[in-house]
């Protein structure tokens, strides 16, 4: 299984780029992919102009693509059902807490945040398909969820310590049978393989820029950042860049043209992508993009 995903400042192309590439791989190149989002103010649907649900589900109109809008009642739900019950019988081994509390810990602010990664790697071992794609939210938002799971993981190791700490005055208290050192590893292991998916040879992650001087800073910004995870670019898309003589705006010209060449004296499989002339959605307007982007190296 291959993981596509594609990383950016906001408005740059990252769901059109996730939608064609979906849409040309599995109408073109036949193959079976799923296509998701952890933008929880996602704008998938409009690209693909079909309803989309919060679990993978077969696109109506287009062969072969199954996609989701994750969204955070359907975090908190998953969270519930994989961790809800083991968070309770840990917590309950010391402490005086009826089934509530489940309900509780899944209401803390920023649970759904924390959980997101969790979910689209439980997604994403669901076997059956030949590629998942991406789309991530604005490089911000996208790359904060990284930095939550890393201090996920880095929590963890953290109560093991604390809960060695206090382990014999624990055992002294204990009114349930539950091993909560070995569920903690658990997690603990969990958040790990999250990150080794991401920095493994399977998972390609592009990041998508404009010919434009600020998108080109933030661009090397996201490099760096995913390198500190492990996480390789494979390459980059230029989009929107202007390719006809444009007498009307020759600064905007002039300038996506020196930008262009700082692309591609910095950064290795740089791709440029022209200004369309009208909206990118639907399934033709996205095969059409789908050939203009393939092939990505
Ligand atoms: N090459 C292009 N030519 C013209 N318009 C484009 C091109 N690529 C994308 N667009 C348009 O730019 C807008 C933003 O694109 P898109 O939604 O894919 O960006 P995004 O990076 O996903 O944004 P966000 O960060 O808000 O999720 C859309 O209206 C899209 O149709
Ligand atoms: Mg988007």
């Amino acid at each position: 299984m291959r993981l596509v995903s594609f990383w950016g400042k906001g408005g740059v192309g990252k769901t059109t780029c996730s939608a064609a590439l979906a849409t040309g791989l599995s109408e073109i190149e036949g193959m079976k992919v799923l296509l998701l989002t952890t933008d929880l103010t996602p704008t998938l649907s409009d690209v693909l102009m079909a309803d989309l649900g919060s679990s993978p589900t077969r696109v109506r109109g287009y062969s072969n693509l199954f996609a989701l809008e994750l969204d955070e009642r359907t975090v908190l739900e998953r969270w519930k059902l994989r961790f809800g019950r083991e968070v309770y019988d840990v917590i309950s081994s010391f402490l005086p807490v009826d089934e509530g509390f489940i309900d509780y810990v899944a209401g803390a602010p920023g649970i759904a945040e924390q959980f997101i990664l969790y979910v689209l790697h439980e997604i994403i071992g669901e076997r059956g398909y030949d590629i998942v794609i991406w789309d991530t939210p604005a490089s911000s938002s996208s790359l904060r969820l990284l930095r939550i799971e890393k201090e996920l993981y880095e929590h963890m190791g953290e109560a093991l310590k604390m809960y060695l700490r206090i382990k014999g005055f624990l055992d002294r208290m204990r009114s349930k049978e539950s091993d909560p050192l070995k569920l903690i590893g658990e997690w603990r292991e969990l958040a790990k393989g999250i990150f080794d998916m991401l920095a493994s040879d399977d998972h390609s992650a592009y990041i998508v820029a404009t010919p434009e001087r600020m998108s080109y800073e933030i661009s090397k910004r996201i490099r760096e950042e995913l390198s500190s995870f492990g996480i390789d670019v494979k390459g980059v898309i230029v989009n929107k860049y202007i390719r006809n003589s444009c007498e009307d705006l020759p600064k905007l010209r002039r300038n996506q043209d020196d930008v262009a060449e700082l692309f591609l004296r910095d950064f290795r499989n740089v791709k440029l992508l022209g200004y369309y002339d009208g909206e990118i959605i639907g399934r033709d307007a996205l095969l059409c993009f789908y050939r203009d982007l393939s092939p990505l190296t």
